[in-house]
């Protein structure tokens, strides 16, 4: 642990910018908020203590982090960055060393932070960047020697410093014994009114304390989201990485720019994933699992060989073998699915195990059963596991045969072996080995004749 490292994340904002209802630090990057990715980061650093300082929806971000060690802090009035680290300065320590980031900026790689922490020594240090667009970023003012002597805010600069290309990514460390002095003095005499954390910059040059400054050499990781668009790029930059771990265990992408990973994936060699394919959660995908286009999974565990093809949708799914799933085929939580089964198109399964062999080819709703090995399930077999009020049970045991369009109202069992004749609506158990149909006799009319429009006066009758 780094005894002395004290973390602050502001997180107060409410993001006007993104006209959204939602704290801003709750907006996703990879299917979790913000501000989740930056606590991830930020434990890493082994820190004594992170804090962070929530006032707009607070409840709902502390709500969204409470598995998190985290002091919370509240800023109750926005009034700013350098009034956001007012309120929590009382908790620091006097030997304690600070280091501010910002809730809007999820991605901040852990080596950029771990550079940062090693110029801990130095009363004040600041990461910069280069940015082609500057605009909405403090500017980063040196002296003629080079140092760094002050940051001046975008609303606040002039047309002269607009042109400075070298921004504050927010990353901001200093002495917490010199932090709180310059806080003691900072005002709010500017465009917004607001207490700039940045202005203890002019005051620590002023003060002839030194400033370190910190370069970063890639900017594309450290922009913050103020904006549905600049969310959106994070988002592409976080696909861009998750992609590369994947490709480098050893898993093919089809096209690395067009796979949307929301979570973890463990992958064994030989992965194949198609374009399109969301991954939520977290998955685990054996050796030469094939995911086609399209496919969208989520909490999953797919054994080696599992192969699910184009437009499949899984929850929650778990195969202890090889088997074929799709296309077109739903399936939801709790179903397990042995070696050689195959879930044909338009086949929804939830909560149900399907033995070795057994196969539900096409147009089935398979729900809350334990279907034996080698079972055949006919085009169109329903389980009916609803009476409107509670689920039920059906069992069907080892090589049975079921024929298109069945019904099988729960709870009932189907004997090993048993064969059940296309369209029965199976209401009570069948025994094993046995056919077992329902169906009323198949009657012919002898001379029946189709029905004939009767002719009205404005429409003449015919075929309709
Ligand atoms: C800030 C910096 C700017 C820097 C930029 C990097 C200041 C004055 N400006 O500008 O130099 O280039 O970030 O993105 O520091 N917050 C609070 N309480 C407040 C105000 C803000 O907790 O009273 C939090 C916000 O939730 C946000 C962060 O601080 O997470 C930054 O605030 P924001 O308003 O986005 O600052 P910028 O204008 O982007
Ligand atoms: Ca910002």
């Amino acid at each position: 642990m780094s005894q002395n490292l004290h973390i602050v994340i502001l997180a107060a904002g409410e993001g006007t910018r993104m006209k959204s209802h939602v704290p801003k630090v709750l907006h996703r990057i990879g299917g979790r908020p913000m501000i989740t990715h930056l606590l991830d980061t930020a434990a890493q650093l082994e820190p004594a203590a992170v804090h962070v300082v929530v006032g707009s929806g607070a409840d709902q971000v502390k709500a969204a982090c409470a598995d998190r060690q985290v002091n919370w802090v509240l800023q109750a009035e926005r009034k700013g960055t350098g009034h956001a680290v007012m309120q929590v300065i009382p908790d620091i320590p006097d030997d304690a060393v600070v280091m501010v980031l910002l809730g809007d900026h999820p991605l901040i790689p852990l080596a950029v932070l771990q550079e940062m922490k090693s110029h801990s020594d130095a009363p004040l240090a600041i990461l910069t960047m280069e940015l082609e667009k500057p605009r909405g970023y403090g500017r980063v003012e040196r002296d003629r020697t080079g140092r760094v002597s002050s940051i001046v805010e975008d609303k606040d600069a002039t047309p002269a410093q607009w042109k400075i290309r070298e921004v504050n990514t927010g990353i901001i460390m200093a002495q917490a014994v010199e932090l709180r002095h310059w806080l003691d003095r900072l005002g709010c005499n500017n465009q917004n009114q607001e207490y700039y954390l940045t202005d203890i910059f002019a005051m620590a040059h002023s003060d002839s304390k030194e400033i370190r400054s910190v370069l970063a050499p890639d900017s594309r990781d450290l922009q913050g989201a103020n904006d549905r668009l600049q969310l959106a790029e994070l988002e592409r930059r976080y696909r861009h990485h998750s992609a590369k771990r994947l490709m480098k265990d050893g898993v093919q992408l089809i096209d690395p720019s067009r796979v949307d990973i929301r979570g973890d994936v463990e992958a064994e060699s030989d992965v194949v994933i198609d374009i399109n394919v969301v991954l939520e959660g977290s998955n685990r995908l054996g050796e030469s699992v094939v995911l086609g286009p399209g496919v969208v999974i989520k909490d999953c565990d797919l054994a080696a060989g599992t192969r699910v093809h184009a437009y499949s949708v899984l929850e929650g799914v778990r195969t202890t073998g090889a088997c074929d799933i799709g296309p077109f085929a739903r399936v939801r939580p709790g179903t397990r699915l042995s070696e050689g089964t195959k879930v044909g198109n338009f086949v929804e399964v939830k909560n149900s195990s399907l033995g070795q062999g057994s196969k539900a080819s096409h147009l089935s709703y398979v729900g809350d059963s334990e279907v034996g090995e080698r079972v055949n399930i006919g085009a169109g077999t329903i389980t009916c596991n609803y009476d409107g009020v509670n689920k039920h049970k059906t069992e069907i045991g080892d090589d049975v045969f079921i024929g298109s369009g069945t019904e099988l109202v729960a709870p009932v069992k189907v004997g090993a072996g048993a064969t059940i004749g296309a369209g029965t609506t199976v209401s009570k158990n069948a025994p094993a080995g046995e056919l077992t149909v329902s169906r009323s006799r198949q009657v012919s009319v002898k001379g029946w004749k189709r029905p004939v429009k009767k002719a009205t006066r404005d429409e003449p009758g015919g075929e309709g």
